[in-house]
Parts: structure tokens; C-alpha cells; sequence
């Protein structure tokens, strides 16, 4: 799924995940743009790295599958749709497609990979950043131990999609693309409004399938498991690992 059905609420998102596009900023790096090229932003959230590209005198445009997202973009005037990752409508139009924190919602990689592909002009880059193999593991084992224990089978629900070096390599390749650089790191992120806010945030698929009245008890319950193994010096730490990658179309 790529935040398929998903709700996000922008003003939550803003309040608890700041440090997305924070970090974000060095993929752009990355993405190196150079003016007047034309890219396209895939999963541009609230738009805010889009908006970036759009000042170093790029065109873009933003898809993302929530529209509460896409409506919070086009409020900052960028040119975004409500699309799926893994149906793009687009044919030879970007000189480089950018995506940031978003594929990793996206589980249909190899319907992603050849929408990009198509997107892209020839010798077009896709340049992007997402949870690589082992993201969060310590977040997720506590989900699936705790969800367990109220008879919730949580694997089923798990949207996440993190692969290893090699198997994202395999993808990207396997629809014709040449993998300029690929790397994979570890990431502990501060998370500044805690660990509850996170999961209400971003592991609300498993959240909701308790009964309402269990919902409370639960996160209570994650967050006393996590307590020893993310909580350290007085703030939560997160143990993402981030997989980037540069790729062209040969
Ligand atoms: C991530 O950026 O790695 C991520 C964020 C929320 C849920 C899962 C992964």
C-alpha cells in the first residue's frame, strides 16, 4: 500500500514529525537540482521539501496519496495530486523524480519503480531516502508483542515496506535502472513529543484495530516496553535506519 486509505492530519503531522523534512533537506543534496529541470515530488507530504526544490528555480510537481496532504500542498501553491504511488500517470515529463520518507509506504515497489521509470526523461535520476532494513525493529517488535497479547495479529497490518541494499537494488534494477550510488546507515532520531505521539501518528493502523476502550492501555503498555531499550537521556530515540539511493535511466 502506499499510505493507501491513510488520514493524515497535517497540523499533527507538523507537530510530531518535523524532523522529516528536516533531515529531508540532505537528500536534496543529493538530487543536486539544477535550474529549470522539472521534478516530480513523490509522496511530497505537506509539500514543504517540494517547496524547496521549487526555490533552487526548478518546476515540480507533488503527488502523495492523502488528500488531506495534497490539499495542505497546493495551500503552500505547489501543483500537487492525489495519486498513488503505485499507478504514476506520467510519461517521459521529469528530468528527476525525489522522494523523501514515503516509499516505505509504499509496498508495491516494483508497480513504484516502473511508474518512475516511465515518469522520467531519458538519463532522468530518481534520487530518494526511506526506512531500509531493520527501521524501527525495536518500534515494531513492541507493536507485534503487545497487539499479540490482545489475540491482534499485527504482522497482518504492518504497512511498511523495508528493504535490504540488495533487494531494493534487484527492484530498481529489474526495470532497467543503473544504480548510481546506494547506501544504507542508521538514524536515531529524536522523537521531541515522545513516543506515544509517534505511534498515534504513525502506527495508528495497528492502534485501530482494538476496541476503542483497549486503544488507551495499549500505547501505555508500548511505551512501558520501550522505556528501557528508546528512552535515553531524558528524551525518546528512535532507531531508524535509512536506506538512499541515486538512480538513472539508461
Ligand atoms: C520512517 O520514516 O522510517 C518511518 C516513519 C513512520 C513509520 C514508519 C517508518
Amino acid at each position: 500500500m502506499s499510505r493507501n486509505n491513510q488520514h493524515w492530519d497535517p497540523q499533527s503531522y507538523k507537530e510530531h514529525a518535523c524532523f522529516v523534512p528536516t533531515f529531508g533537506a540532505s537528500l536534496i543534496e543529493w538530487l543536486n537540482p539544477k535550474p529549470k529541470e522539472h521534478i516530480l515530488d513523490l509522496g511530497c507530504g505537506d509539500g514543504i521539501l517540494t517547496e524547496k526544490i521549487i526555490s533552487l528555480d526548478c518546476t515540480a510537481v507533488g503527488i502523495d496519496n492523502s488528500l488531506e496532504f495534497v490539499r495542505a500542498a497546493c495551500s503552500r501553491g505547489i501543483n500537487a495530486r492525489l495519486m498513488n504511488g503505485a499507478d504514476l500517470q506520467f510519461n517521459e515529463e521529469f528530468d528527476a523524480v525525489f522522494s523523501n520518507a514515503a516509499l516505505h509506504w509504499m509496498r508495491e515497489s516494483d508497480s513504484v519503480a516502473k511508474g518512475v521509470w516511465n515518469a522520467l526523461v531519458p538519463n532522468g535520476r530518481f534520487v530518494g531516502e526511506f526506512g531500509g532494513k531493520g527501521n524501527i525493529q525495536t518500534i515494531v517488535m513492541a507493536l507485534y508483542e503487545v497487539l499479540e497479547e490482545y489475540s491482534v495479529n499485527a504482522h497482518s497490518l504492518n504497512p511498511w515496506y523495508f528493504p535490504s541494499v540488495e533487494e531494493y537494488q534487484n527492484v530498481l534494477e529489474s526495470v532497467g535502472f543503473e544504480i548510481t550510488r546506494i547506501i544504507q546507515f542508521e538514524r536515531p532520531t529524536v522523537l521531541t513529543t515522545g513516543i506515544q505521539q509517534w505511534i498515534k501518528v504513525f502506527a495508528q493502523c495497528f492502534i485501530s484495530a482494538l476496541p476503542k476502550s483497549d486503544q488507551i492501555a495499549c500505547i501505555n503498555t508500548i511505551q512501558s516496553r520501550l522505556y528501557p531499550l528508546l528512552y535515553k537521556n531524558n528524551q525518546w530515540v528512535a532507531d531508524y535506519v535509512r536506506l538512499r539511493f541515486e538512480a538513472r535511466k539508461i
